[in-house]
């Protein structure tokens, strides 16, 4: 069984990067620039959006971290989004999810300009990745692909089942499957909270990409033996017995179902840390795209 490592791929991929920036930046120009904004205080997005701002440092690009109270008006945040479309020294711009019930993500998501749209989920994105053009794909499927091309996992002709059917993540893993693409070329079957028979689908899966948010919802008799099982969830499960009072669990029963798989993701140190390598990978070709 291959563990799909992403601290190993996403370093990987965070090497490649910083060589790149410092052959920039060794040219006199200035180095790619991520604004992010966080709302609130929610543990996890303070936790992500710590670690993106921290692997910017990593490997050389500016970024800038702007906060505001959960209780910001909407006007406020879509003025801020607003100046930083207007901010020629800013290439990316993320807006950490979920926001508050206030504020409507759909406004704020079509308010950021396509061109800087990191994250990839603007509608014109989006729809650009379904027709097959040059795009910013949503960083956590663009960081599974980005994984399955570093561990060469095959997939061409191969039936992956996609368990959720997010626009950040199920709905997008979906399409880049399907693609004529590198790691692509699956036959996909998408399930949902309406999807009767889950089990027997999940069967007959090659490849599974579970991103339903459930914690340990799959199970050894849900999978093939020999099956790719790509771990996205990422949920804090209290317990007494970790330091921070909580554990990190996956949307898959790791311990019983990683026996039966040809590779298989873990939670923590999986898809989490090729989202990061995906976002990052956006940044500098939106630097690229608005710098020739
Ligand atoms: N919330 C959960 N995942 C993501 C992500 O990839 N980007 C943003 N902006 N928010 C998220």
């Amino acid at each position: 069984m291959i563990i799909l490592d992403g601290k190993i791929a996403s370093q990987s991929i965070k090497e490649q990067l910083k060589t790149e920036v410092s052959a920039i930046v060794n040219t006199g120009k200035r180095p790619p620039h991520l604004a992010a904004i966080l709302v609130g205080n929610n543990g996890a997005s303070e936790t992500y959006v710590a670690s993106k701002v921290k692997n910017c440092k990593e490997i050389g690009f500016a970024s800038t971290l702007i906060r505001f109270e959960d209780t910001v008006e909407e006007a406020k945040l879509l003025e801020t989004i607003h100046q930083l479309n207007n901010n020629k020294t800013v290439d990316g711009i993320l807006v950490q999810l979920p926001l508050p019930k206030h504020i409507s993500e759909q406004k704020v998501i079509e308010a950021i300009n396509p061109k800087k749209d990191v994250d990839g989920f603007h509608p014109v994105n989006v729809g650009k990745l379904v027709q097959g053009l040059q795009t910013f794909i949503s960083a956590t499927p663009y960081g599974i692909m980005l994984m399955l091309e570093h561990f060469n996992i095959e997939t061409k002709g191969k039936h992956a089942v996609v368990i959720g059917r997010s626009n950040i993540v199920g709905r997008p893993m979906s399409i880049l499957l399907s693609s004529n693409i590198k790691k692509g070329n699956c036959t996909v079957t998408i399930c949902h909270s309406h999807t009767p028979n889950l089990s027997e689908i999940c069967l007959q899966a090659d490849i599974i990409v579970a991103a339903l948010g459930k914690p340990e919802f799959v199970k050894a008799n849900m999978v093939k033996q020999g099956a790719i099982v790509i771990d996205v969830g990422i949920t804090r499960v209290a317990d007494a017995t970790a330091k921070k009072g909580f554990k990190l669990k996956g949307d898959v029963a790791y311990a019983e179902v990683s026996p039966k798989t040809f590779a298989i993701t873990p939670v923590p140190g999986g898809v989490g840390l090729m989202t990061t390598a995906g976002l990052l990978k956006n940044t500098l070709q939106a630097y690229l795209n608005n710098n020739d």
